[in-house]
């Protein structure tokens, strides 16, 4: 059976109503926010959403204020064709790409200020990044109306401002983090990886490397600090600048509190002009000595 191409929606108002009818004739909708140059990450993301619901929306936005002055906004990948094409594949029914004037209109000045976990590690770096993802966020969750959204593990931080954001706002949509999806190497999937240079793209696997020896050192109980400082090590022996490598607590991204409470390792370098990130759950549970 040849998958059908999504039908791809401009206006606001047109997905508003598209999202409404198929709820009030009791589909489940499921939503997946991206800003295109889609991977097979998305693409678990949208076939994860066709299984558990009635019909999927995906957003493709590039949204320009979750950019720092001096970021890639600009030359962010866009490829709307190739988009739609994966998309069919996972059974889209709809395309939510509207233009800027639609989530930003003339004028505006709303913002939503995001505060906690939000503000270390990626928050610090790139001031302002989580307040333009929570208040594109925000818009969509207005515009796409869903019963369900599906975002990737790979943002870690993004996922815990998103839910923080949705329980504070008391929105109605159900969150669905799903694993992050790597190549054969072990690199995580990101759209950024197209920019990286072939000698860059085998250095880049440093950061999964130092990940699976925080998992491990993890389980021997190996000390939180000494494990970053194992990461920062790694990372930079592959020829990666550190912006942080660093394990904390998986909802507040504090210094853990307790011995034998779960973490996550969390990691972001620089490859030239190229930023990535990645992280690693520890569970509680392989840490030794930990309850049974
Ligand atoms: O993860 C992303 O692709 C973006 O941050 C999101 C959630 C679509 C908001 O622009």
């Amino acid at each position: 059976m040849t998958a059908s191409r999504p039908e791809i929606v401009a206006a606001p108002d047109a997905i508003a109503a598209a999202v409404r009818d198929a709820r009030g004739r009791g589909r489940r909708v499921g939503f997946v926010p991206t800003m295109g140059a889609l991977h097979a990450g998305h693409a678990s993301l949208a076939a994860a959403a066709a299984t558990a619901c009635d019909d999927v929306a995906v957003s493709i936005f590039v949204n320009p204020t979750q950019f720092g002055p001096h970021e890639d906004f600009h030359r962010y990948p866009r490829a709307l064709e190739a988009d739609c094409r994966l998309l069919a594949e996972q059974h889209v029914r709809w395309v939510f790409a509207p233009p800027v004037e639609a989530i930003y209109p003339p004028g505006h000045a709303t913002r939503i200020v995001v505060e906690g976990p939000a503000l270390p590690l990626e928050g610090a770096i790139r001031p302002g990044h989580f307040s333009g993802v929570a208040t594109v966020v925000q818009r969509l969750f207005q515009l796409v109306p869903a019963d369900r959204a599906y975002f990737g593990a790979k943002d870690w931080q993004q996922t815990v401002v998103v839910r923080r954001m949705v329980a504070d706002l008391g929105i109605p949509v159900e969150i669905v983090v799903l694993p992050t999806v790597r190549e054969a190497d072990g690199l995580a999937m990101s759209s950024r990886n197209a920019y990286l240079s072939p000698v860059d793209r085998r250095r880049a696997v440093g950061l999964h490397v130092a990940l699976l020896e925080a998992e491990r050192d993890w389980s021997t109980g190996v000390a939180p600090e000494a494990i970053a400082a194992g990461m920062r090590r790694t990372i930079e022996a592959h020829g990666i600048a550190v912006d942080y490598a660093t394990v904390v607590d998986p909802e507040s991204l504090q210094p853990l509190s307790a011995p034998f409470a779960s973490a996550v390792a969390l990691v972001a370098g620089r490859l030239g002009t190229t930023r990535l990130i990645d992280n690693r759950l520890l569970a509680a549970d392989r840490r030794p000595g930990a309850a049974p």
